[in-house]
């Protein structure tokens, strides 16, 4: 039996959709433990090219059950077009299930998470305006409203009345029109007929399967560099991306998680704002972002480019307990003359090997070694052995640098074009 994580190790966005997929086709399950639809996974697989958002990316083998977590937020408009593009497609949904205890993201949440993200002015967060932030902070204050609500009408009417009279007093602040409970409501209840039968208490399928020692994949969203206790607060989301969310987002104790891969880029990239040291603003920036095709899968915008930075693992290894490291897109450093490995930050005058808390994370100069690149095309390699010389002593270095063994190296956005250690 194995409990895995596979978690992002860097600014989201590393290919954990793409690793899961992978593993997935020997899962007996597949959860998804926190975020929304901010998540823009990308799974390029014999049935096509998908960009799943909420929908765990264990879909596309109809024996592995997905579940979509308690620790999660859903935007069930958005999680019913994810599921008519995936059924149009020809994919299985039957094994489809969803936490009574998930929050639901209501259109007041998306309404506020662009209002917010306004006020701020200069110091935006750049979120992906999907109402995470909002919904997550409902949650936390106790003003939340879950799935399982979609199934009870009356106290959902209650919950909601009780939250809605004090959202309609921020709207109004914004000079905004106040939503109706009524409209509220019925779209409740369009929502219960078309997913209530997948609404369930995912515990006891969660317990028996780690009891019964089935293959079980926790699937993480973004990375640590945006985890909301963990990350450059406040550019951070607003959950726990870390393994330690695991654990209350998925219903499982810490001692049932028995890997943990984080998976890395074999450079960097970000989407929004706050600090990231190695970005690089010349050409070879550029460079990366155009043939990584480095545009984020849910809001299209460029994301930011730089050199593999292994502070930043580091700091990750530890906080996720990594036991190993999937390597991703290193076909996309193909033909680059030298490369860069961020390994320290100077910080007044000192070099650090640790992530400091954000100010001054956004005052820290990276500190670089050069390895020399390759000049052949990686894509096809399937062995170790097939790689150039110069990318197996990178790769080696990463995972010293890591602490951490190197278990997948992929070289392509398709399923097979991954390197198995
Ligand atoms: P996730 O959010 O962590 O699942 O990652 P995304 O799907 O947002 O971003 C990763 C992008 O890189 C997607 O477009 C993938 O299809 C693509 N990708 C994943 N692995 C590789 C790889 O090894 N090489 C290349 N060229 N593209 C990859
Ligand atoms: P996956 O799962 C990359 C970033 C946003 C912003 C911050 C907060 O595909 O790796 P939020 O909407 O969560 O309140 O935004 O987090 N962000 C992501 N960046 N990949 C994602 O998901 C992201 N989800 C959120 O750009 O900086
Ligand atoms: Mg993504």
């Amino acid at each position: 039996m194995t409990i895995t994580a596979i978690v992002g190790a860097q600014w989201g966005d590393e290919g954990k959709g793409r690793i899961v997929d992978y593993l997935a086709q020997r899962a007996d399950m597949v959860i998804r433990f926190q975020g929304g639809d901010n998540a823009g996974h990308t799974v390029v697989n014999d049935r096509g090219t998908f960009r799943l958002h909420i929908v765990p990316s264990g879909i596309f083998n109809p024996a592995t059950r997905c579940i979509v977590g308690p620790g999660t937020v859903v935007n069930p408009d958005t999680l019913l077009a994810e599921m008519a593009e995936l059924a149009a497609a020809g994919i299985d949904l039957g094994n489809l299930w969803l936490s009574e205890r998930a929050h639901l993201i209501l259109p007041y949440h998306r309404l506020l998470d662009g209002l917010e993200e306004s006020a701020r002015g200069g110091s935006q967060i750049g979120t992906t305006g999907r109402g995470i932030g909002p919904a997550y902070a409902d949650k936390s204050a106790r003003a939340g409203v879950r799935l399982g609500d979609l199934l009870r009408p009356e106290y959902l009417r209650e919950r909601l009345a009780g939250t809605l009279a004090q959202k309609n007093l921020t709207l109004a602040h914004f000079g905004r029109q106040p939503l109706a409970l009524d409209d509220l409501l019925a779209q409740a209840e369009a929502w219960r007929h078309a997913i209530g039968g997948r609404i369930i208490d995912t515990l006891p399928l969660v317990r028996d399967a780690v009891r019964g020692g089935q293959d079980v994949l926790l699937e993480g969203q973004l990375g640590v560099m945006r985890d909301l206790d963990w990350g450059t607060y406040p550019f951070v989301t607003s959950s726990n991306p870390i393994a330690g969310g695991v654990c209350a987002g998925a219903g499982l104790p810490p001692s049932a998680v028995g890997r943990v891969v984080g998976v890395a880029k074999a450079y960097c990239t970000a989407v929004g704002a706050g600090p990231f040291p190695s970005e690089l603003h010349d050409e070879v920036g550029v460079r990366l972002r155009t043939v990584g095709q480095e545009y984020g899968a849910t809001t299209g915008r460029p994301r930011r480019c730089g050199w593999y930075d292994a502070v930043a693992i580091s700091h990750g290894a530890w906080l996720n307990g990594l036991t190993g490291l999937a390597i991703t897109k290193l076909d996309v450093l193909d033909g680059l003359a030298e490369l860069k490995i961020c390994t320290g930050y100077r910080l007044d005058g000192q070099i650090i090997d640790r992530v400091p808390d954000t100010p001054d994370m956004a005052r820290v100069e990276p500190v670089y070694e050069t390895w020399p690149g390759w000049q052949t095309a990686t894509r096809d390699a399937r062995a170790w052995a097939d790689l150039p010389e110069a990318a197996r002593a990178y790769l080696s270095r990463i995972a010293e640098l890591a602490g951490v063994p190197l278990q997948y190296v992929s070289v392509g956005p398709e399923r097979e074009q991954l390197i198995v250690m």
